[in-house]
Protein backbone atom coordinates (compact mmCIF):
# COMPACT_ATOMS: atom_id res chain seq x y z
CA UNK A 1 0.00 0.00 0.00
CA UNK A 2 1.13 3.62 -1.42
CA UNK A 3 -0.11 5.80 1.87
CA UNK A 4 0.06 9.95 1.42
CA UNK A 5 0.13 11.46 5.06
CA UNK A 6 -0.30 15.02 4.69
CA UNK A 7 0.99 17.04 7.46
CA UNK A 8 3.14 13.78 9.04
CA UNK A 9 5.25 15.89 10.62
CA UNK A 10 3.15 17.81 12.99
CA UNK A 11 2.50 16.09 16.16
CA UNK A 12 -0.16 13.48 15.83
CA UNK A 13 1.12 13.04 12.21
CA UNK A 14 4.77 12.07 13.13
CA UNK A 15 3.35 10.00 16.01
CA UNK A 16 1.10 8.04 12.97
CA UNK A 17 4.09 8.20 10.62
CA UNK A 18 6.12 5.71 13.45
CA UNK A 19 3.35 3.72 14.32
CA UNK A 20 3.29 3.02 10.76
CA UNK A 21 6.61 2.25 9.88
CA UNK A 22 6.82 0.19 13.21
CA UNK A 23 3.80 -2.14 12.57
CA UNK A 24 2.97 -2.03 9.31
CA UNK A 25 5.08 -3.68 6.97
CA UNK A 26 4.55 -3.54 3.03
CA UNK A 27 2.79 0.14 3.92
CA UNK A 28 5.13 2.99 2.11
CA UNK A 29 4.82 6.41 3.69
CA UNK A 30 5.03 9.79 1.82
CA UNK A 31 4.74 12.50 3.62
CA UNK A 32 3.26 15.77 2.44
CA UNK A 33 4.26 18.88 4.93
CA UNK A 34 4.62 22.60 4.70
CA UNK A 35 7.12 22.44 7.45
CA UNK A 36 5.41 25.26 8.47
CA UNK A 37 6.58 26.59 12.63
CA UNK A 38 4.36 23.63 13.71
CA UNK A 39 6.11 20.69 11.53
CA UNK A 40 9.71 19.46 11.98
CA UNK A 41 11.64 17.16 10.27
CA UNK A 42 13.26 16.38 13.79
CA UNK A 43 9.44 14.49 14.40
CA UNK A 44 10.19 12.40 11.73
CA UNK A 45 14.07 11.62 12.45
CA UNK A 46 13.88 8.25 13.79
CA UNK A 47 11.74 7.05 10.58
CA UNK A 48 13.91 9.24 7.95
CA UNK A 49 15.20 6.59 5.96
CA UNK A 50 12.09 4.25 6.05
CA UNK A 51 9.64 7.22 4.42
CA UNK A 52 9.45 10.10 1.66
CA UNK A 53 9.32 13.44 3.11
CA UNK A 54 7.93 16.05 0.48
CA UNK A 55 7.97 19.27 1.53
CA UNK A 56 5.47 21.21 0.15
CA UNK A 57 1.81 23.17 0.46
CA UNK A 58 -1.74 21.10 0.92
CA UNK A 59 -3.12 23.96 -0.92
CA UNK A 60 -0.50 23.50 -4.25
CA UNK A 61 -3.32 21.66 -6.42
CA UNK A 62 -0.56 20.00 -8.97
CA UNK A 63 2.03 19.14 -6.56
CA UNK A 64 -1.14 17.62 -4.33
CA UNK A 65 -2.57 15.76 -7.82
CA UNK A 66 0.95 14.50 -8.57
CA UNK A 67 1.18 12.64 -5.16
CA UNK A 68 -2.08 11.09 -4.85
CA UNK A 69 -1.90 10.10 -8.77
CA UNK A 70 1.28 7.62 -6.82
CA UNK A 71 -0.83 6.96 -3.76
CA UNK A 72 -3.29 4.05 -2.92
CA UNK A 73 -4.79 6.28 0.21
CA UNK A 74 -4.33 9.43 1.39
CA UNK A 75 -4.30 10.45 5.54
CA UNK A 76 -5.21 13.60 5.76
CA UNK A 77 -3.89 15.33 8.57
CA UNK A 78 -2.15 18.83 7.14
CA UNK A 79 -4.15 22.09 8.98
CA UNK A 80 -3.39 25.27 10.93
CA UNK A 81 -4.37 24.24 14.80
CA UNK A 82 -3.45 26.86 17.12
CA UNK A 83 -6.78 28.48 18.47
CA UNK A 84 -5.01 31.18 19.99
CA UNK A 85 -3.13 31.50 16.28
CA UNK A 86 -6.55 31.49 14.44
CA UNK A 87 -7.92 34.23 16.64
CA UNK A 88 -5.12 36.40 15.96
CA UNK A 89 -4.49 35.82 11.94
CA UNK A 90 -7.44 33.61 10.64
CA UNK A 91 -6.18 33.79 7.46
CA UNK A 92 -3.54 30.32 6.86
CA UNK A 93 -6.23 28.64 8.86
CA UNK A 94 -8.63 29.53 5.78
CA UNK A 95 -5.74 28.96 3.09
CA UNK A 96 -4.27 25.48 4.82
CA UNK A 97 -7.78 24.15 6.25
CA UNK A 98 -10.36 24.71 3.83
CA UNK A 99 -8.34 25.72 0.32
CA UNK A 100 -6.19 22.37 1.49
CA UNK A 101 -8.52 20.28 1.73
CA UNK A 102 -10.51 20.96 -1.52
CA UNK A 103 -7.26 20.40 -3.18
CA UNK A 104 -6.88 17.20 -1.70
CA UNK A 105 -10.32 16.40 -2.39
CA UNK A 106 -10.29 17.34 -5.92
CA UNK A 107 -7.10 14.76 -6.37
CA UNK A 108 -9.07 12.07 -4.46
CA UNK A 109 -11.79 12.42 -6.96
CA UNK A 110 -9.92 12.36 -9.71
CA UNK A 111 -7.79 9.35 -8.79
CA UNK A 112 -10.46 7.35 -7.27
CA UNK A 113 -8.22 7.53 -3.92
CA UNK A 114 -9.59 6.34 -0.75
CA UNK A 115 -9.15 9.39 1.59
CA UNK A 116 -9.15 9.88 5.76
CA UNK A 117 -10.23 13.08 6.89
CA UNK A 118 -9.14 13.82 10.22
CA UNK A 119 -10.76 16.62 12.32
CA UNK A 120 -11.66 17.12 15.36
CA UNK A 121 -14.38 17.94 17.81
CA UNK A 122 -14.59 21.60 18.16
CA UNK A 123 -16.73 21.40 15.05
CA UNK A 124 -19.41 20.74 17.21
CA UNK A 125 -19.16 23.85 19.37
CA UNK A 126 -18.87 23.35 23.20
CA UNK A 127 -21.46 21.38 25.69
CA UNK A 128 -22.67 22.47 28.95
CA UNK A 129 -21.18 20.85 32.26
CA UNK A 130 -23.80 18.58 32.29
CA UNK A 131 -21.96 14.70 32.42
CA UNK A 132 -24.99 12.91 30.52
CA UNK A 133 -24.46 15.20 27.46
CA UNK A 134 -21.90 14.11 25.47
CA UNK A 135 -21.13 14.52 21.62
CA UNK A 136 -22.31 11.98 18.91
CA UNK A 137 -21.91 11.66 14.84
CA UNK A 138 -25.53 13.53 14.60
CA UNK A 139 -24.66 16.28 16.86
CA UNK A 140 -25.42 19.72 14.80
CA UNK A 141 -22.04 21.28 13.51
CA UNK A 142 -21.64 24.65 15.64
CA UNK A 143 -17.90 25.85 15.65
CA UNK A 144 -16.79 28.51 17.59
CA UNK A 145 -13.19 30.08 16.77
CA UNK A 146 -11.97 30.46 13.59
CA UNK A 147 -10.36 27.32 13.66
CA UNK A 148 -13.18 25.45 14.48
CA UNK A 149 -15.05 27.32 11.53
CA UNK A 150 -12.29 26.00 9.29
CA UNK A 151 -12.18 22.25 10.04
CA UNK A 152 -16.00 22.18 10.35
CA UNK A 153 -16.03 24.04 6.47
CA UNK A 154 -13.26 21.10 5.90
CA UNK A 155 -15.66 18.17 6.98
CA UNK A 156 -18.23 19.17 4.86
CA UNK A 157 -16.80 19.42 2.09
CA UNK A 158 -15.75 16.05 2.80
CA UNK A 159 -19.47 14.80 3.36
CA UNK A 160 -20.34 16.91 -0.25
CA UNK A 161 -17.50 15.51 -2.28
CA UNK A 162 -19.08 11.85 -0.87
CA UNK A 163 -22.68 12.65 -1.65
CA UNK A 164 -22.08 14.35 -4.70
CA UNK A 165 -19.26 12.61 -6.20
CA UNK A 166 -19.00 9.13 -4.21
CA UNK A 167 -15.49 9.85 -3.40
CA UNK A 168 -14.22 7.15 -0.95
CA UNK A 169 -13.73 8.87 2.08
CA UNK A 170 -14.24 9.04 5.89
CA UNK A 171 -13.78 11.60 8.57
CA UNK A 172 -13.34 11.35 12.62
CA UNK A 173 -13.80 13.81 14.79
CA UNK A 174 -11.21 13.49 17.69
CA UNK A 175 -11.14 15.19 20.86
CA UNK A 176 -7.92 16.71 22.60
CA UNK A 177 -4.45 14.85 22.03
CA UNK A 178 -1.64 14.58 24.18
CA UNK A 179 1.67 12.81 23.91
CA UNK A 180 5.02 12.75 22.93
CA UNK A 181 5.87 15.64 19.78
CA UNK A 182 3.61 18.55 20.42
CA UNK A 183 3.89 21.68 19.80
CA UNK A 184 4.96 23.68 23.10
CA UNK A 185 2.62 26.12 22.49
CA UNK A 186 -0.34 23.80 23.53
CA UNK A 187 -1.73 23.53 27.13
CA UNK A 188 -0.40 20.28 28.49
CA UNK A 189 3.58 20.94 26.68
CA UNK A 190 3.81 24.48 27.57
CA UNK A 191 2.82 23.47 31.31
CA UNK A 192 5.82 20.97 31.37
CA UNK A 193 8.24 23.23 29.34
CA UNK A 194 7.19 25.79 31.44
CA UNK A 195 8.16 24.10 34.83
CA UNK A 196 11.53 22.40 33.06
CA UNK A 197 12.78 26.15 32.11
CA UNK A 198 12.09 27.61 35.75
CA UNK A 199 8.82 29.21 34.28
CA UNK A 200 5.68 29.74 36.62
CA UNK A 201 2.21 27.56 34.46
CA UNK A 202 -0.08 29.63 33.27
CA UNK A 203 -3.83 28.94 33.39
CA UNK A 204 -6.13 30.23 31.32
CA UNK A 205 -9.12 32.03 34.08
CA UNK A 206 -10.66 29.91 36.76
CA UNK A 207 -9.66 26.43 34.62
CA UNK A 208 -13.17 25.34 34.90
CA UNK A 209 -13.49 24.23 30.81
CA UNK A 210 -13.24 20.53 30.25
CA UNK A 211 -11.46 18.66 27.51
CA UNK A 212 -11.57 15.11 26.98
CA UNK A 213 -8.12 13.85 27.10
CA UNK A 214 -6.71 11.04 24.76
CA UNK A 215 -3.03 9.92 24.13
CA UNK A 216 -1.97 10.24 20.99
CA UNK A 217 -1.50 6.76 20.36
CA UNK A 218 -4.89 5.89 21.04
CA UNK A 219 -6.12 8.33 18.38
CA UNK A 220 -3.79 6.78 15.84
CA UNK A 221 -4.56 3.37 16.40
CA UNK A 222 -8.33 4.32 15.70
CA UNK A 223 -7.45 6.44 12.55
CA UNK A 224 -6.09 2.95 11.31
CA UNK A 225 -9.14 0.96 12.62
CA UNK A 226 -11.23 3.00 10.22
CA UNK A 227 -8.51 2.83 7.49
CA UNK A 228 -9.12 -0.67 7.79
CA UNK A 229 -12.41 -1.27 8.02
CA UNK A 230 -14.42 1.81 8.19
CA UNK A 231 -17.35 2.40 6.17
CA UNK A 232 -17.06 4.66 3.28
CA UNK A 233 -19.41 8.09 3.81
CA UNK A 234 -18.99 7.58 7.69
CA UNK A 235 -18.02 10.15 10.35
CA UNK A 236 -16.41 7.82 13.73
CA UNK A 237 -16.01 9.69 17.02
CA UNK A 238 -12.56 9.36 18.77
CA UNK A 239 -12.00 9.67 22.40
CA UNK A 240 -11.25 7.76 25.57
CA UNK A 241 -13.54 8.81 27.96
CA UNK A 242 -11.09 11.05 29.54
CA UNK A 243 -12.88 14.44 30.96
CA UNK A 244 -10.59 15.98 32.79
CA UNK A 245 -11.24 20.59 33.95
CA UNK A 246 -7.65 22.17 32.77
CA UNK A 247 -7.34 23.58 36.69
CA UNK A 248 -7.26 19.44 37.86
CA UNK A 249 -4.69 18.69 34.76
CA UNK A 250 -2.67 21.67 35.50
CA UNK A 251 -2.35 20.46 39.07
CA UNK A 252 -1.63 16.71 38.43
CA UNK A 253 1.19 17.98 36.47
CA UNK A 254 2.37 20.24 38.84
CA UNK A 255 1.90 17.13 41.01
CA UNK A 256 4.44 14.51 39.07
CA UNK A 257 6.69 17.57 38.48
CA UNK A 258 7.15 17.70 42.22
CA UNK A 259 5.24 21.25 42.46
CA UNK A 260 2.56 22.46 44.71
CA UNK A 261 -0.37 22.44 44.14
CA UNK A 262 -1.00 26.47 43.99
CA UNK A 263 2.84 27.23 42.09
CA UNK A 264 0.85 29.02 38.58
CA UNK A 265 -0.45 31.80 37.35
CA UNK A 266 -3.92 32.84 36.33
CA UNK A 267 -3.90 34.90 32.73
CA UNK A 268 -6.85 36.38 31.18
CA UNK A 269 -9.26 33.63 29.93
CA UNK A 270 -8.96 32.65 25.98
CA UNK A 271 -12.06 34.87 24.28
CA UNK A 272 -14.65 32.70 23.26
CA UNK A 273 -13.18 30.03 25.66
CA UNK A 274 -15.62 26.33 24.42
CA UNK A 275 -16.79 25.43 27.62
CA UNK A 276 -16.72 21.38 27.54
CA UNK A 277 -15.91 19.04 25.35
CA UNK A 278 -17.08 15.05 25.50
CA UNK A 279 -17.25 12.35 23.09
CA UNK A 280 -19.42 9.52 22.68
CA UNK A 281 -17.52 7.07 20.76
CA UNK A 282 -19.45 4.29 20.93
CA UNK A 283 -19.79 4.19 17.19
CA UNK A 284 -16.48 3.39 16.80
CA UNK A 285 -15.98 0.92 19.31
CA UNK A 286 -19.53 -1.23 18.98
CA UNK A 287 -18.89 -1.04 15.01
CA UNK A 288 -15.10 -1.46 14.83
CA UNK A 289 -13.84 -2.82 17.70
CA UNK A 290 -11.87 -0.10 18.72
CA UNK A 291 -10.83 0.67 22.03
CA UNK A 292 -8.04 3.26 23.60
CA UNK A 293 -5.05 1.52 25.47
CA UNK A 294 -3.74 4.62 27.26
CA UNK A 295 -6.95 5.47 30.07
CA UNK A 296 -4.74 6.30 32.72
CA UNK A 297 -3.92 10.19 32.43
CA UNK A 298 -1.62 10.30 35.33
CA UNK A 299 0.66 7.27 33.84
CA UNK A 300 -0.19 9.21 30.10
CA UNK A 301 0.81 12.39 31.48
CA UNK A 302 4.07 10.94 33.43
CA UNK A 303 5.70 9.55 30.25
CA UNK A 304 5.10 12.77 28.15
CA UNK A 305 6.77 14.35 31.29
CA UNK A 306 9.78 12.02 30.65
CA UNK A 307 9.50 12.47 27.35
CA UNK A 308 9.71 16.35 27.41
CA UNK A 309 12.88 16.13 29.70
CA UNK A 310 14.67 13.75 27.71
CA UNK A 311 13.97 16.00 24.82
CA UNK A 312 14.86 18.96 25.41
CA UNK A 313 16.84 19.75 22.00
CA UNK A 314 13.55 19.10 20.34
CA UNK A 315 11.60 21.70 21.98
CA UNK A 316 14.15 24.06 23.78
CA UNK A 317 15.07 26.10 21.04
CA UNK A 318 11.61 26.96 20.43
CA UNK A 319 10.93 28.01 23.90
CA UNK A 320 11.63 31.77 24.24
CA UNK A 321 9.54 32.53 21.13
CA UNK A 322 6.46 30.52 22.20
CA UNK A 323 6.37 32.51 25.56
CA UNK A 324 6.67 35.75 23.95
CA UNK A 325 4.39 35.64 21.53
CA UNK A 326 2.20 34.56 24.90
CA UNK A 327 3.24 37.89 26.65
CA UNK A 328 2.32 39.84 23.61
CA UNK A 329 -0.92 38.86 24.17
CA UNK A 330 -0.87 39.26 27.99
CA UNK A 331 -1.23 35.08 28.48
N1 LIG B 1 -4.06 18.12 18.52
C1 LIG B 1 -5.30 17.74 18.82
O1 LIG B 1 -5.66 17.65 19.99
C2 LIG B 1 -6.28 17.38 17.71
C3 LIG B 1 -7.50 16.78 18.06
C4 LIG B 1 -8.37 16.40 17.05
C5 LIG B 1 -8.04 16.61 15.72
N2 LIG B 1 -6.87 17.20 15.41
C6 LIG B 1 -6.55 17.37 13.98
O2 LIG B 1 -5.44 16.53 13.70
C7 LIG B 1 -4.63 17.12 12.67
C8 LIG B 1 -3.20 17.22 13.16
O3 LIG B 1 -3.15 18.01 14.35
P1 LIG B 1 -1.78 18.26 15.13
O4 LIG B 1 -2.13 18.52 16.54
O5 LIG B 1 -0.82 17.18 14.80
O6 LIG B 1 -1.31 19.61 14.45
P2 LIG B 1 0.14 20.26 14.33
O7 LIG B 1 -0.10 21.74 14.28
O8 LIG B 1 1.07 19.72 15.35
O9 LIG B 1 0.66 19.75 12.90
C9 LIG B 1 0.10 20.20 11.69
C10 LIG B 1 1.06 19.82 10.56
O10 LIG B 1 0.46 20.26 9.32
C11 LIG B 1 1.45 20.95 8.57
N3 LIG B 1 0.76 21.95 7.72
C12 LIG B 1 0.08 23.04 8.13
N4 LIG B 1 -0.39 23.71 7.04
C13 LIG B 1 0.02 23.00 5.96
C14 LIG B 1 -0.15 23.18 4.56
N5 LIG B 1 -0.81 24.23 4.05
N6 LIG B 1 0.39 22.26 3.73
C15 LIG B 1 1.07 21.17 4.22
N7 LIG B 1 1.27 20.98 5.53
C16 LIG B 1 0.75 21.88 6.39
C17 LIG B 1 2.37 21.59 9.59
O11 LIG B 1 3.65 21.88 9.04
C18 LIG B 1 2.42 20.51 10.67
O12 LIG B 1 3.44 19.58 10.39
C19 LIG B 1 -5.28 18.46 12.34
O13 LIG B 1 -6.09 18.30 11.20
C20 LIG B 1 -6.13 18.77 13.56
O14 LIG B 1 -7.25 19.57 13.23
C21 LIG B 1 -5.97 17.58 16.37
Amino acid sequence: MRLLVTGGAGFIGANFVHRTVRERVGVSVTVLDALTYAGSRESLGPVADEIRLVEGDVADESLVDRLVAESDAVVHFAAETHVDNALADPAPFVRSNVVGTFSVLEAVRRHRVRLHHVSTDEVYGDLPFDPTVRFTAQTPYNPSSPYSATKASADLLVRAWVRSYGVHATISNCSNNYGPYQHIEKFIPRQITNILTGRRPKLYGAGANVRDWIHVDDHNSAVWRILDAGVAGSTYLIGADGEHDNLSVMQLILQLMGRGPDEFDHVPDRPGHDRRYAIDSGMLRGELGWAPKHTDLTEGLADTIQWYRANQWWWGPLKERVEACYAERGQ
